[in-house]
């Protein structure tokens, strides 16, 4: 019965064309295809007109709805996104439809969160206080759903432009006029504050690499690909530096190296040094080497790094090469110190190795010799004694005592030299262990 009375109006309004057949009975809408972005909002624009009087009656619009159809004029009852007396809304649009206009004369309808399947054909109608004073606008509106899409504009292979080009990105589709809609920008994730448009629009620089995506500020939830823009710049951040592990003085080995941020990468690096007369170019490496500096390279140097799009200079860096004089002195004041302590180290590990290992042995040499030359000089003391003196052999102990005395006297000098002996040769490893340290300086 519904559909009957739908396709009745679609008959009469085939014959009601206002300003063809005089009809005063018409819907307008002026876009007749609309495109918006999932998740965002759409105006529908919409006026519609009858006559004053119909068949005697004054009329008033009592009842206004929006319907959706895919085959033109058909509904039925379930597909209602708008209905004056809320009667008969899909639960899907229930709450998702706003009906901006009135009962007179606009019929502009918004919709919220539009989902993908939101994508159909879009009619109004209207029934006023006269039974057969009703009337839909048959032609409708197509709204078509658009997922967010960056493009580029004007497309260039891999996204890549070069620095100072003018660039445009564009969210959603070309085909489709965004209307009314806010969107949101991102470059790396972060929100891009204050551009609402669904154009970006800027002339690059290094800065604005980065992946870009855009989404409907009404909802953010559906993000656009992202498209990755990539700047080609030149050199930038160019700066020098020195490594010198050993500090700056003749005969030291100190780098300069020369870093610098570009895209495509550096190809080549130049290095100069700033005299009275000019730059006099050094070298066409990253690294500039000294293995053995001296004063005369001394100078303020800087470089220069090269790519396709341009070049850059760093500042520049101060060598000061010092002489050797204050650190030979240094150097012997430190090796005469280190000697010293090596040389207390030495000594005290003899020590040590004296008293703890040599003391014994010692006494076992000095044992046997005393058994051996004690007999030998025992007998010739003895014999000496009996010949000088006779009478103290009588005496007994005092003669012993005597005896004793002689035979220590000179038993001890062998264990002695030996002893000596072995003094000298620790002192001949001592003086070459010492001596080393000294060559070495
Ligand atoms: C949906 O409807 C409920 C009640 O009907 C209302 O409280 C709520 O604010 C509505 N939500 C939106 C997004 O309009
Ligand atoms: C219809 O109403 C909408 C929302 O109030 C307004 O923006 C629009 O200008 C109106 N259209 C006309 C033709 O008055
Ligand atoms: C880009 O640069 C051109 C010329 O340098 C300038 O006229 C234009 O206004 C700039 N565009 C933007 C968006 O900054
Ligand atoms: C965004 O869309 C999703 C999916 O339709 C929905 O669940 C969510 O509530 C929406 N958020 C807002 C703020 O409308
Ligand atoms: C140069 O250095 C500055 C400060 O560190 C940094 O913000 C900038 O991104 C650098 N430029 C490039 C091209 O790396
Ligand atoms: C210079 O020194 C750097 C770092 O010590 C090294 O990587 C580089 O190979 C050296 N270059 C030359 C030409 O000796
Ligand atoms: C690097 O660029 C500068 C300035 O454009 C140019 O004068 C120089 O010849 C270039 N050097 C090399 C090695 O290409
Ligand atoms: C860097 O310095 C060299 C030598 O003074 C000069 O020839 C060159 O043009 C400079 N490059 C730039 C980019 O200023």
């Amino acid at each position: 019965m519904f559909l009957k009375e739908i396709f009745c109006i679609l008959v009469t309004s085939l014959y009601n064309v206002p300003g063809v057949q005089g009809g005063e009975w018409g819907v307008n809408y002026p876009p007749q295809e609309m495109c918006a972005l999932r998740g965002s909002s759409v105006v529908i624009p919409c006026t519609y007109y009858y006559p004053e009087r119909y068949k005697d009656t004054v009329l008033t619009v009592v009842t206004v709805k929006w319907f959706r159809s895919s085959i033109p004029g058909i509904a039925d009852r379930d597909t209602y996104v708008y209905h004056s007396t809320g009667i008969n809304v899909s639960p899907e649009y229930k709450n998702r439809t706003e009906y901006l206009g009135n009962k007179v004369k606009n019929c502009t309808l918004q919709i919220h969160d539009l989902q993908s399947n939101d994508a159909d054909k879009y009619y109004f109608r209207f029934e006023t206080n006269q039974q057969d004073g009703k009337w839909t606008g048959a032609s409708g509106v197509s709204l078509s759903i658009t997922e967010p899409k960056v493009t580029l504009d004007p497309p260039v292979p891999d996204h890549t432009v070069k620095e100072g080009s003018f660039v445009s990105l564009t969210c959603g589709f070309d085909r489709c006029t965004l209307s009314d809609s806010s969107i949101v920008w991102y470059r790396e994730g972060q929100p891009i504050s204050n551009e609402k448009s669904n154009k970006l629009q800027f002339n690059v620089s290094y800065e604005h690499s980065g992946k870009y995506c855009c989404a409907s500020a009404e909802n953010s939830s559906f993000k656009s690909e992202e498209i990755n823009l990539i700047v080609k710049y030149s050199p930038k951040n160019t700066s020098a530096s020195v490594r010198a592990p050993g500090g700056i003085e003749e005969g030291s080995s100190v780098t300069l190296t020369c870093t610098s941020n570009a895209n495509p990468p550096v190809s080549s690096y130049t290095w100069f040094r700033r005299d009275g007369n000019g730059n006099e170019e050094k070298a066409r490496q990253q690294h500039l080497n000294f293995s053995s500096i001296t004063s005369s390279d001394s100078g303020d140097y800087y470089c220069e790094a090269n790519n396709s799009l341009g070049a850059q200079n760093s500042s520049s860096v101060r060598l000061s090469v010092t002489g050797r004089i204050i650190n030979e002195g240094m150097k012997t004041i430190l090796a005469i110190v280190a000697a010293s302590i090596a040389f207390g180290i030495l000594m005290l590990g003899i020590i040590v190795f004296i008293k703890r290992r040599n003391k014994p042995s010692i006494e076992e040499s000095f044992n046997n010799a005393e058994s051996q030359d004690r007999t030998d000089n025992i007998s010739n003391i003895v014999g000496d004694s009996n010949l000088d003196r006779n009478e103290p052999i009588l005496q007994g102990p005092a003669g012993e005592d005597d005896i004793q005395y002689t035979a220590i006297h000179f038993q001890p000098k062998r264990p002695e030299r030996k002893k000596h002996q072995e003094e000298e040769e620790d002192a001949s490893v001592i003086y070459s262990t010492v001596a080393k340290p000294a060559n070495k300086t």
